[in-house]
């Protein structure tokens, strides 16, 4: 979804000598062949949007993988990229980074105060040495090769080119599938686990690529000004929440889903609230664009051709 939204965004801005692979075609695992994938290529910027990913159940199924896969992969494209001379990278995080219980809204200096969220504790802990490879290459060899390797936070995303696959998908695209068969199927009712009352914020695709190639583009003068050698990732959110409710009836109202909603609180409801603050990202020049309600209805535009 990300690195089709970036790809997406180049192009608008008129780059055209972009090099992408699919998953089939390079196994980012493998540190061979992404050693000679970047010896062929010789990229001059890296956007690092591969990850294995997915909601709570494939997180809690899946542990190892989410862990290892995640390591692998930004060991294997964070030291290749170093060894073939690119000084540009911009690494894809996780808001699970920060503690289950970080102050909100949540800023960039909660990271390592506290305890994770146990059930995406290993991707969280993957995302987080992600991190601290960027930032120890260039303590290392900022100097000495000109590397700069960034890293971004987003919070929840959603749009074009999400999962809808019924059980490891996110919050957003299993809601739209659910409320698009209901309404298929002249359903009386849809039932929502949890309370509906925990507030989580979401962010458009397309407004994550384009942070993705601003904060890749500042120049570094500006970039050390915001940040710190050892605290050096940006959040990027858009800066508001919803309740899970107020988020189903906007999608409820977007697919003309008109029949009752119910909760069911005796399912786990999570943290109550889960809010990042993006002043930094803010006070580098960049804001969201996209509403939710847009947001939705474009993302709804995308499921009905895609399935
Ligand atoms: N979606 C969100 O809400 C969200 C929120 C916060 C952060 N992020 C971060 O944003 C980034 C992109 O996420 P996304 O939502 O765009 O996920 P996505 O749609 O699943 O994209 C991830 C891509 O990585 C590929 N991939 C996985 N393992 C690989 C491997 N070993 N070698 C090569 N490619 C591999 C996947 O291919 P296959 O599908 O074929 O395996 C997929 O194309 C990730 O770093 C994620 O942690 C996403």
């Amino acid at each position: 979804m990300v690195g089709s939204a970036i790809v997406r965004t180049l192009q608008q801005q008129g780059y055209d000598n972009i090099v992408v692979r699919t998953h089939a075609e390079l196994d980012l695992t493998s540190q061979a062949v992404v050693q000679q994938f970047f010896a062929d290529e010789k990229p001059n910027q890296v956007y690092l949007a591969a990850a294995k990913v997915g909601g709570i159940h494939a997180n809690n199924t899946y542990p190892a993988e989410f862990i290892y896969d995640n390591l692998m992969i930004q060991a294997n494209v964070i030291d290749a990229a170093f060894q073939n001379g690119v000084q540009q990278l911009l690494f894809l995080g996780s808001s699970c980074i920060y503690p289950k219980l970080a102050d909100q809204p949540m800023r960039e200096d909660a990271l390592l105060t506290g305890t994770l969220e146990p059930t995406n504790e290993p991707y969280a802990i993957a995302k987080i040495a992600g991190i601290k490879l960027c930032e120890s290459y260039n303590r290392q060899y900022g100097t000495s090769h000109g590397v700069d390797y960034r890293s971004v936070m987003p919070t929840n995303l959603y749009g074009p080119g999400d999962n809808y696959h019924p059980e490891n998908s996110h919050v957003i695209p299993a809601l739209i599938r659910r409320f698009h068969e209901a309404k298929q199927n002249n359903s009386p009712s849809v039932a929502i686990w949890g309370s509906g009352t925990p507030k989580r914020e979401f962010l458009y695709v397309d407004d994550m690529a384009a942070a993705c190639v601003h904060v890749m583009n500042l120049p570094k003068v500006i970039y050390d000004q915001h940040t710190e050698p050892m605290l050096g990732h940006i959040n990027v959110g858009c800066g508001s929440d919803v309740t899970i409710k107020e988020l189903a009836q906007i999608i409820a109202k977007t697919i003309g889903y008109q029949s009752e909603i119910t909760f069911d609180p005796s399912k786990p409801d999570g943290v109550p609230r889960k809010l990042m603050d993006s002043t930094r990202l803010n006070n580098l020049g960049w804001q969201a664009q996209v509403g939710l309600e847009d947001g939705l209805a474009r993302a709804y535009e995308d499921f009905l051709r895609s399935h």
